[in-house]
Parts: C-alpha cells; structure tokens; sequence
C-alpha cells in the first residue's frame, strides 16, 4: 500500500509556482493577484479562506479577502461582485460557498465573469470541462487528477467509481475520469444517495473516489482488493482531546480500509492540501502570459 502525500506535492507545486512569480517580477511581469470574498462567519469557511489567502502571500501573488457580514443582501453581494469583475488589479476571485441562506447561490455564481472564475464553477467553464475545452478545473477534481498523475496511477480502461455527485467535486470528476486523456480514459460510474446496493458499485471499482461527506462511511467490505481511493471527505467531529474540540475524518475508515489498497490519500494531507495548489495554478492562468 502506496500513502499519497498530498502535502509534500502540493508543497513542490506551490515551490514552482513562487519560482514563476519570481521569474515574472525579475521581468517586470504581472504579478497574479487572487480575492477571495467570504460572507459572515462559518469557521470551516474561515480556516480554508485564510488559509488561500495565506499561501497566496508565501508564493508571492497578491491577495485581497473581502469579508462581508452574515446580514449582506444579495443586491450588496451581486454589486461587490460585478465590482471585482470590472476591476482590472484581479485577475481571479472565488466567493467561499456555501453562502447564507437568504442568498442565492446560483446567482452570485453565475454574476462572476467567467475569464475571472478560478474556481470554474460558472456554467460557461462547467460546460468547457464537458466539452474536453481548455478552462478553469474545479480546484478539488483538478488536485486528485495532478495526485493520480504525480504518482503514474494508470486510469486508461480502468473503472472509476465516484460516490458523490455534487457540481463542486463528484460531477466534474466523473467529467475528467472519462475524459479521452491522462489521466482519464476511465469507465466511470456516479453513484449518490439514490443509489441501490452502493456496496455492489463501490466493490466493482479500480479507483474509488469517496466524495459524500459523511465520515468514515466507506468500509473495508466496500472496496476491491488492490484499489486505488482518493478521500475527499473532510468532516468535523467533535473531539475531546483535542485543542480545537474537534478532529477531521474523511470518509473513508483508513484504518480497516487502507490495507487493501494500492494507494490510498489519508485525512489530512491528502486531496486537501491540493486544493490550494490547484488554486493558484488557476490564478496562474487567469493570470495569462502578459
Ligand atoms: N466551499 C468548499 N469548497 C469550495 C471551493 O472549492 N470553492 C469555494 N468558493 N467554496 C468552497
């Protein structure tokens, strides 16, 4: 069994991304600048913006947070919006999901320009991903396809099982799975909740990609001896013995589950970390090469 260190390749990515800043200051090049916009005061929100944030500024990209209060309307949020689009200092926003529920989130979405939308959530990239198009890869899928490449995880004629079908992560998986490239080529299969015998799909794949969000939901009886499984849950739980009150489970059992693999991301330090790199590797290209 293979442990995917997902820290130590995001680490080497964010390493020749600062190289390219450095490279692009030294010729007097545009620096890329990301804002991240959060509303109110979610604290898995906080962790993961302040985390994008920071890394933006370690790297060497210009970084702006817009905190907005938990009161905002949707006419505020939709103006903040097309403030950041027509605003030519950023070249890549994301506003964190999920939002309040008085704001549409579809809404907000849709407004962000799509040259501007590193996280590609904008029917306009979702539709150039489907399309095998150059666009903005959703940062979850785009980091377990650079883990899969990283470590030369063969994907051509395998069967891919995506458990979760969610537009952030499990439907454009199952878009790069099946795509006609590397890594790619995969027969894939979507399950979720409406799933019959979920235990019968799961077992039948190569690559199992655990994207549900419930913890340790995915069992050693699940899964195919020699598989490969990416975890991308990252729930909350409450823990006593730890400083924060809580710990991170995926959801995947590691434990039970991990002697079966070939390769397996643990929680954390797996897909989690790429998610950043991937992040700025968009912001890189909305960037371009000015
Ligand atoms: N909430 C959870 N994941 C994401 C993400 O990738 N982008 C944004 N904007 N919000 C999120």
């Amino acid at each position: 069994m293979i442990l995917i260190d997902g820290k130590a390749v995001s680490e080497k990515i964010q390493e020749q991304i600062r190289e390219e800043v450095a490279r692009r200051k030294a010729e007097g090049r545009r620096i890329p600048h990301l804002a991240a916009v959060l509303v109110g005061n979610d604290g898995a929100s906080e962790t993961y913006v302040g985390s994008k944030v920071r890394t933006c500024e370690r790297i060497g990209f210009h970084s702006t947070l817009i905190r907005l209060p938990e009161t905002i309307s949707e006419a505020e949020l939709l103006a903040q919006v097309h403030s950041l689009n027509e605003n030519p200092d950023i070249d890549g926003y994301i506003v964190q999901l999920p939002l309040p529920k008085h704001i549409n989130a579809e809404k907000i979405t849709y407004a962000i320009s799509p040259e501007k939308d590193v996280d590609g959530f904008h029917p306009a990239n979702v539709g150039k991903l489907a399309l095998g198009l150059p666009t903005f890869i959703p940062a979850t899928p785009f980091g377990i396809v650079q883990l899969l490449a990283h470590y030369g995880i063969a994907t051509e004629g395998k069967h891919c099982v995506v458990v979760g079908r969610s537009n952030i992560v499990g439907m454009p998986m199952g878009l790069l799975m099946s795509r006609n490239a590397y890594p790619g080529n995969c027969t894939v299969t979507i399950t979720h909740s409406r799933t019959p015998n979920l235990a019968e799909e799961t077992r039948r794949a190569d690559i199992l990609i655990a994207a549900l969000g419930r913890p340790e939901f995915i069992k050693a009886d699940m899964v195919k001896e020699g598989a490969v499984v990416i975890d991308v849950g990252i729930t909350r739980v409450p823990d006593a013995s730890k400083k924060s009150g809580y710990s991170i489970k995926g959801d995947v059992a590691f434990d039970e589950v991990a002697p079966k693999c070939s390769y397996i991301t643990p929680v954390p330090g797996g897909v989690g970390p790429m998610t950043i790199a991937s992040l700025l590797k968009n912001t890189l290209l909305a960037c371009g090469e000015e």
